[in-house]
């Protein structure tokens, strides 16, 4: 069994970003400047805001932290979003999610600039990467395909089974594993809360990826021998031993399914770290856009 170490990897492209920006500070070119846009306290988004704003001190990247209360009116939301996309310093933007639930986050999402949308939330972003058109591709699913590719992982005519259709996750991911591209190529099943089988069907997969946000939820009888695990997960469960409270799980039994497969990514130190990198490309490729 091979770890997928998202964290190594996630470094590796944090140099080649370090080393493009000196490069263009060389050429006397702009230094991309990444905005975050935090609403309320929740801990997994503000450490994961908090993340992106220390990838981009560690790039050389310029960044921004705006934050609001919980309360913060959809309205003062929208005119941020509608200010940061005619501010020209900055490249581009991300709105952490989940909002509060009187924040429509559709609404919010759509009022992004496409051109300045590093998330590849809104729906021409997520349309051209459908048509493969030059666009910025959902920072997670990216994150996961960077991870195969820099991982040697053979996709070309696999079995893939992604379990969990969200929008940012699931449904994207499904479409870049299956078009006609390497990594692609792959046979991909996108299975979901009212998937009948499940267990049968995981165990076809040659490559399982598991995006539904419940530790633990595979477990060793649904992996084949030699199958490749990509696990999405990241839920915080209360942990007396740790100074902190709380630990990180996966949706993935670890310990049982590592010695059945071939590769694995760890949670913390897998997808989570090529996220916050695929942002941070996404972030470099939204100058380039702009021919800046
Ligand atoms: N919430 C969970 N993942 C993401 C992400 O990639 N971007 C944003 N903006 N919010 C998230």
């Amino acid at each position: 069994m091979t770890l997928l170490d998202g964290k190594a990897t996630a470094a590796q492209i944090r140099t080649e970003l370090a080393q493009a920006v000196q490069q263009r500070k060389l050429e006397g070119k702009k230094i991309p400047h990444l905005a975050a846009v935090l609403v309320g306290n929740d801990g997994g988004s503000v450490s994961y805001v908090n993340s992106k704003v220390s990838a981009c001190d560690q790039i050389g990247f310029e960044s921004t932290l705006i934050r609001y209360d919980s309360s913060v009116p959809e309205e003062i939301l929208l005119d941020k979003v509608r200010q940061l996309n005619e501010d020209k310093s900055i490249d581009g933007f991300i709105v952490q999610l989940p909002l509060p639930a009187h924040i429509d986050e559709l609404k919010i999402t759509q009022a992004i600039d496409p051109k300045k949308d590093v998330d590849g939330f809104h729906p021409r972003n997520l349309g051209n990467m459908i048509l493969n058109l030059p666009g910025f591709l959902p920072a997670t699913p990216a994150g996961i395909m960077a991870l195969i590719e820099r991982n040697n992982i053979e996709t070309e005519g696999k079995n893939c089974v992604i379990i969990g259709r969200s929008n940012i996750v699931g449904t994207p991911l499904s479409i870049m594993l299956g078009r006609n591209a390497n990594p692609g190529n792959c046979t991909v099943t996108l299975a979901h809360s009212r998937t009948e089988n499940l267990k049968e069907i995981c165990l076809q997969a040659d490559i399982l990826i598991a995006a539904i946000g419940q530790p633990n939820f595979v477990t060793a009888d649904m992996v084949k021998t030699g199958a490749v695990i990509i696990d999405v997960g990241t839920t915080r469960v209360d942990d007396a031993t740790r100074e902190r409270g709380w630990r990180l799980v996966g949706d993935v039994d670890f310990e049982a399914v590592a010695p059945k497969c071939s590769f694995i990514s760890p949670v913390p130190g897998g997808v989570g770290p090529m996220t916050i990198a695929s942002l941070m490309m996404n972030t470099l490729k939204a100058m380039e856009l702009k021919g800046k």
